[in-house]
């Protein structure tokens, strides 16, 4: 009889297998050759389908350039903003990007705040609904403007739906709406239910709809790591029209699939270089 391999001995076989191609991918990386990387992260889903670190480099291979807090970051020098909110707050880390004149609202159920945050921002420690169901944003940031936002907090597009529909209560024409994990690179990343630690959920399909039902605002998705910046400009404080027919456009897009925004992503999630000319150039002026 042949001797089989015993299940752990199966199981370092793969993880060595897979380490070594993890390895190429990030040498081809390296050389630039993007479509051999990618060649060698599909290699990976095949031994693994669920295996994070495959996902992450997918994430490399398509999001070359910057990263969000780099754009972030300089949004804010740009900007100098006078108020700025953020949703989903954490341990600080894309707060503390904030300048230090700026004054701050951090809204985040569960922060573990670490940043040395403390001098520029008010943290409210509930969830966003809560946030704009008992307070008045600008009366919070004790400012009259809100210049920049940043939505981060739960990874389901109805949330961050209705945290785009609260921000804008408070905008002014001028005002930029940043929108993290617009971009997954991976359907498994995309998935509402998070499996793997690397996860984006499914708020990319906040993009496509608003392109649809609001085609005042200008929506681009600049393809920044680790999962993709959307960014909304063009804003409109008194505009009702997603707050109306919430449920009816929540349900329209909860079925587009996964596999519709493989085939389309271009079409879907319009494309903003990452490039920081063509960021500026979305700006408002
Ligand atoms: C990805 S982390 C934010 C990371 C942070 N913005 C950064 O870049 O450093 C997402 C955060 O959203 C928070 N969150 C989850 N549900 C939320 C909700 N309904 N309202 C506000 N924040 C929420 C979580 O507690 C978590 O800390």
């Amino acid at each position: 009889m042949q001797p089989t391999s015993s299940p752990p001995q199966h199981q370092a076989d793969l993880n060595g297998r897979l380490e070594a191609l993890a390895s190429q991918v990030n040498e081809l990386l390296e050389q630039g050759d993007r479509p051999a990387a990618r060649a060698a992260c599909e290699s990976m889903f095949a031994l693994n389908g669920a295996y994070n670190q495959a996902h992450m480099l997918m994430a490399r291979v398509m999001m070359p350039g910057d990263n969000y807090a780099a754009i972030l970051s300089r949004l804010h020098r740009h900007l100098q903003p006078a108020g700025y909110a953020e949703i989903g707050v954490a341990t600080g880390a894309s707060m503390a990007l904030a300048e230090a004149d700026t004054h701050c609202v951090g809204i985040d159920p569960c922060p573990r705040v670490t940043a040395n945050i403390a001098a520029r921002a008010r943290l409210y420690p509930v969830t966003s609904d809560d946030f704009f169901a008992r307070y008045n944003l600008l009366e919070e940031l004790g400012v009259e403007r809100l210049d920049l936002a940043f939505i981060d907090g739960l990874h389901l597009f109805e949330q961050a739906l209705k945290d785009f529909i609260n921000l804008e209560k408070y905008a002014h024409p001028g005002t930029v709406v940043m929108i993290h994990d617009c971009y997954p690179p991976t359907e498994l990343s995309a998935a509402r239910d998070r499996v793997m630690a690397y996860w984006a959920g499914d708020v990319w399909r906040m993009i496509p709809l608003l392109v649809k039902y609001r085609p005042d605002l200008k929506v681009g998705v600049i393809p920044s790591l680790p999962s993709g910046l959307g960014m909304v400009t063009g804003l409109d404080a008194g505009s009702t029209l997603l707050e109306e027919r919430f449920d009816e456009i929540v349900a329209e897009f909860m079925a587009l699939e996964y596999a519709e925004l493989d085939e389309r992503r271009d079409e879907l999630l319009p494309p903003l270089s990452n490039d920081w000319d063509a960021i500026l150039g979305q700006l408002p002026g």
